[in-house]
């Protein structure tokens, strides 16, 4: 079995991250998802639209995805890929380049993005809409 692990935040889930996650299970046959706990989010100065239990439950519906575990901090990816036997680890190409250290563990694949759509804009829709009402 070829396991393959991606990594994000995945808020106000769009079809940018279907499309990324559709891609990443067609690269083997089990997907794991490190999502981002909000303590996480924090620490990197992001606030989610989205709580963590209620990101899981989206991905949880998701087709593609068999396994969600936490994502505590930038340093447990190597952790992660040794622990869950991950063969290949796949982010968007807006990472390209930064997780390659990876490569001495396992395959390193940085899929294109999905054009004109992401989370960030959704949240300063969401946030105008809010405040207008
Ligand atoms: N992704 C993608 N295409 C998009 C948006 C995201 O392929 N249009 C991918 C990212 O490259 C990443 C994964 O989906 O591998 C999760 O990304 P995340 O940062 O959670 O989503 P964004 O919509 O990019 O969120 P933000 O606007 O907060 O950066």
């Amino acid at each position: 079995m070829k396991r393959v692990i991606t990594y994000g935040t995945f808020d106000v889930l769009h079809y940018g991250h279907i499309n990324l996650l559709k891609r990443a299970k067609a690269l083997g046959d089990y997907l794991i998802v490190a999502l981002s706990t909000d303590e996480f989010n924090s620490i990197k100065h992001k606030q989610s639209f989205y709580t963590y239990e209620q990101r899981k439950l989206l991905l949880e519906a998701c087709r593609y995805v068999d396994l969600i575990i936490p994502e505590n901090n930038w340093e447990q990816k190597i952790d992660d890929v040794k622990k869950y036997q991950a063969d290949v680890f796949v982010m968007g190409d807006d990472w390209k380049g930064k997780f390659d250290f990876l490569k001495d563990f396992c395959e390193v694949v940085y899929l294109p993005r999905t054009p004109d759509v992401c989370s960030t804009n959704t949240k300063a829709y969401l946030a105008k809409e809010k405040q207008a009402a």
